[in-house]
C-alpha cells in the first residue's frame, strides 16, 4: 500500500493555471494513480489537504497506517514547511517527492525545496507521470 499526498491547491488541477499544471483533473489524476498502481500490484490511496497540520499528521501515521512509501506533493509548503521537512525525517517510510511544475524553471523562491533534503528523491517537471515513475520507484525498492 503507497499513500500520495497532495498539498494546497492540488484539488484545484486542471482548473488552476492549466499553462502551468496542464488540464488533467484532480479526479483525473486519483483514477490514474488508482490504475498505475493496479498494473504494479499495489493499492494506491489518495489523499489531498489544504491544511500543512493534516499533511503533517498523515505523514506521522503512513507507517502505522501499514504504508510502505510515500508520494508527496507538498505543492507551495515545499518551498517553506520545517514541519513537513522534519514530519517526514521523523518517520522510517522512504518518501519520493514529485512536482507536475518544473519548480527549477520558474519563480526564483519555487528552485528552493526545504523538504527535498528528507526525500529518497525528487521528480520534477514530468506532469503526471512523475506520480507513475515514483509509485514504481516505491515498490522496485520495498517490494
Ligand atoms: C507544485 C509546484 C509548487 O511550486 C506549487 O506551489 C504547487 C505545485 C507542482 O506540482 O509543480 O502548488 O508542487
Amino acid at each position: 500500500m503507497i499513500l500520495v499526498l497532495h498539498g494546497p491547491n492540488l484539488n484545484l488541477l486542471g482548473r488552476r493555471e492549466p499553462e502551468v499544471y496542464g488540464t488533467l483533473t484532480f479526479e483525473e489524476l486519483e483514477e490514474r494513480l488508482e490504475s498505475w498502481g493496479s498494473e504494479l500490484g499495489v493499492s494506491v490511496v489518495s489523499r489531498q489537504s489544504n491544511h500543512e497540520g493534516q499533511l503533517v499528521e498523515w505523514v506521522q501515521r503512513a507507517e502505522e497506517e501499514g504504508f510502505r512509501g510515500m508520494v508527496l506533493n507538498p505543492g507551495a509548503l515545499t518551498h517553506y514547511s520545517y514541519a513537513l521537512l522534519d514530519a517526514i525525517r521523523a518517520q522510517p517510510l522512504p518518501v519520493v517527492e514529485v512536482h507536475l511544475s518544473n519548480i527549477y524553471a520558474r519563480e526564483a523562491f519555487r528552485s528552493r525545496s526545504v523538504t527535498a533534503p528528507a526525500t529518497a528523491g525528487v521528480i520534477t517537471g514530468l506532469g503526471a507521470l512523475g506520480y507513475k515513475y515514483a509509485l514504481e520507484y516505491l515498490v522496485a525498492l520495498t517490494g
